[in-house]
């Protein structure tokens, strides 16, 4: 049975590690005989560029069609003086919410040739596997009204509604239990909930779901003492649960602890399995073109496709195994090499990772 992907390079670094990526994946899927199909699309700025829409009619339409959707990064300064609905990240935000994509799972692993690539000291980062659950498709992301206005009274203001339904807090609740359960079996939960009503309603949900999961220890936390805890001892969490724009923040702060952000991968699913996949961080303006950029994230996200909307565990084990065989043998890109290595290529890198794929 053929399987679609829709590959989205978008702007920036996009196209340059989404092309390591899916040399991994046309690798992976000769070998393993996935009949995967591909396809490519435009996203973001590059979308604007040609066709005046960040997010494009055939886009979107060959989005719901396909069984998964890789996506390298969108946005840029050329795009920033846009008004807010034209932007680049329209595109983004407007996948995710036209296919109800409202689970996203970042995982920050940190590999252990890696230690020492975090600015965090080895001893409080070795062994950390936490999974960073973040609400997608609600909030203050989404919250209507918004904008910007002029008082009666002449004065400007801006204005975004922070708001969660007790159904969009439950449905993300549970895939955060449901992780847990497979995991070490404990949840933190973090809101505002001691100034924000909307987060007082989070933790109550969160608590009345609970009780369907009585092996998971659940806590909850406030998001600024989580981003300090994040930071200072940050083994304490198995998995977080957060709405869109704590788990936005936080999740970037964890990329820290695993050595660099362009090591973090995410899926973001929906209620029918079919998922996104992207790295978390963004189109990195300051090094696009220079063939520099750390593919790994990206790559790492197409083992997470791999497992989640393509049933295919094999492989994307194969692909995570073949990452961890790159950083054993010292190749580093800039991002993570220590002031004694020498940084590869972008290419370099994904060179690495395909011949250590042919080995496993
Ligand atoms: P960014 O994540 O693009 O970059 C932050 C820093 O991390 C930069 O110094 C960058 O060089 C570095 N970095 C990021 N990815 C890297 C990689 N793979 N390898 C090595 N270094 C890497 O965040 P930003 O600078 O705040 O945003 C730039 C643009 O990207 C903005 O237009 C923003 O809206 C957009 N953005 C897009 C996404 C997305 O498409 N999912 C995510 C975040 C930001
Ligand atoms: C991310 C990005 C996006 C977000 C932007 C580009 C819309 O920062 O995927 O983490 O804020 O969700
Ligand atoms: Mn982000």
């Amino acid at each position: 049975m053929t399987k679609s992907v829709l590959v989205l390079p978008g702007d920036g670094i996009g196209p340059e590690i989404v092309a390591e990526a899916t040399r991994v994946l046309d690798a992976v899927n000769a070998r393993f005989g996935l009949g995967i199909e591909t396809r490519e699309a435009l996203v973001g700025g590059v979308a604007i560029d040609a066709e005046g829409s960040p997010l494009p009619d055939d886009t979107l339409a060959a989005a719901r069609a396909a069984d998964a959707i890789l996506l390298g990064a969108v946005g840029g300064p050329q795009w920033d003086d846009l008004e807010m609905a034209q932007r680049p990240e329209k595109g983004l935000l407007g996948l995710r919410s036209n296919l109800n994509l409202f689970a996203n799972l970042r995982p920050a692993i940190l590999y252990p040739q890696l230690a020492g690539a975090s600015t965090l000291k080895p001893e409080v980062v070795s062994g950390l596997d936490i999974l960073i659950v973040r609400e997608l498709t609600g909030g203050i992301y989404f919250g209507e009204p918004r904008g910007i206005r002029t008082r009666d009274d002449g004065v400007r203001e801006g204005f975004n509604t922070y708001v969660y339904s007790e159904p969009e807090i439950e449905r993300i609740a549970r895939v955060a239990f449901d992780a847990a359960m497979k995991r070490n079996r404990r949840l933190c939960s973090v809101d505002k909930a001691n100034v924000l009503e909307v987060t007082v309603l989070w933790r109550e949900v969160v608590k009345r779901v609970a009780r369907d999961y009585p092996e998971v220890e659940l806590s909850h936390m406030y998001v600024d003492n989580a981003a300090m805890q994040l930071v200072r001892a940050p083994k304490q969490f198995d998995v977080l649960v957060t709405g869109n724009m704590f788990g936005d923040i936080l999740s970037d702060c964890a990329a820290m602890l695993t050595g660099s952000i362009g090591m973090l991968p995410s899926a973001s699913l929906n209620e029918s399995g079919q998922g996104m996949y992207e790295p978390i961080h963004g189109s990195a303006p300051d090094i696009a073109g220079q063939g520099v950029a750390n593919p790994l994230a990206t790559i790492i996200s197409v083992a997470m496709m791999l497992r989640y909307s393509l049933q295919a565990p094999a492989a994307a084990d194969a692909i995570e195994r073949a990452v961890a065989d790159v950083l054993d043998q010292g190749l580093r890109t800039a991002d993570i090499a220590g002031p004694d290595e020498q940084p590869v290529s972008t290419r370099a890198m994904g060179d690495a990772v395909l011949a250590a794929l042919s080995r496993h």
